[in-house]
């Protein structure tokens, strides 16, 4: 068989049925996650004082970068990784489709004293459409491509890459949540592998880097009922005998807590870095 006659978007497509929630929006999804994703993820706000072991840290020490350089940020959230880079780069685009995340890095922005980013409240789909984003040196699409389109996005991306582009893909990315699949007796929802992106882009005559990026994650829960709420709103709801039994596990987590009322679970996420060097790609 030719390894040019798979269809890699099929088989990412038919992969992505079982991981992406259709009965609401990403803009919806992705708005009520605003909260509790930024405080999770505030980088941001702290970069000098980032662990080493950390995703964004890890990220801000791969992606290459000049001072006169144009970075688009694509799913950009609340601006963990756009305000690091922005303090780095001659200006970078936010693109989200989610309104809450925008708002979250604008409020960051200003009161940080950062005035190199413009903004687009979009879905990438529509901005590649109408044509809102040009070419930027660095492309960024940081944990913001669990997407069904796999296939539009990446030649959508290839085409406003001027210099490098950083794609991030999942490979465990919520340890405690996998955990908690395992309690209630649910099959972990599985995102499309990144090694179909990867070979997506080798027939686009892309021919990228791969690496594992092991990371710490933490997650802190004050009481049982923040716990189920937050577990709740990242899936697919759960049925009242799942509450009963993650209601048991989770009861029995904070009562082996010592002289600690938090819950805090440490776990390792993994991400596939894909990137590439467009000057690498020339024959
Ligand atoms: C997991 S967050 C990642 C945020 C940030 N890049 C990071 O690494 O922390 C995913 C972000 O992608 C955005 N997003 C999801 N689907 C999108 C789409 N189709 N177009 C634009 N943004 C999207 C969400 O609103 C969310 O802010």
């Amino acid at each position: 068989m030719d390894f040019n006659s798979i269809d890699w978007d099929a088989m990412w497509r038919e992969e992505a049925k079982f991981s992406s929630r259709k009965s609401i929006s990403e803009k919806e999804i992705w708005d009520k996650r605003a909260d509790s994703y930024d405080r999770r993820n505030n980088g941001s706000e702290t970069p000098d004082k980032l662990d080493k072991e950390d995703y964004v840290s890890k990220m801000l020490d791969r992606i290459a970068l000049e001072p006169e350089w144009t970075v688009l940020d694509i799913g950009s959230g609340p601006g963990t990784l756009t305000i690091p880079l922005a303090r780095k780069a001659k200006n970078v685009t936010a693109l989200d489709v989610s309104p809450a995340m925008l708002a979250k890095l604008q409020n960051k922005a200003a009161s940080q004293g950062i005035r190199n980013i413009r903004y687009i409240n979009s879905s990438w789909q529509d901005a590649f459409a109408k044509k809102q984003v040009g070419i930027h040196d660095v492309v960024v699409a940081s944990r913001s491509l669990m997407t069904d389109d796999i296939k539009e996005a990446l030649s959508n991306i290839i085409a406003v890459t001027g210099k490098a582009a950083y794609l991030t893909f999942p490979v465990i990315h919520l340890p405690f949540d996998w955990e908690v699949y395992r309690v209630i007796g649910r099959r972990g929802k599985k995102h499309p592998p990144y090694i179909y992106a990867y070979n997506l882009l080798y027939q686009m005559g892309i021919q990228a880097n791969v690496e594992i990026l092991c990371s710490k994650v933490t997650v802190r829960f004050a009481n049982v009922e923040e716990a189920l709420e937050v577990l709740q709103r990242r899936n697919d709801p759960f049925n009242d005998a799942e509450i009963a039994k993650l209601k048991e596990f989770l009861e029995m987590k904070f009562a082996g807590l010592k002289g600690s009322s938090v819950f805090t679970h440490e776990g390792k996420s993994k991400w596939a870095l894909i990137w590439w060097r467009k000057d690498d790609q020339e024959q």
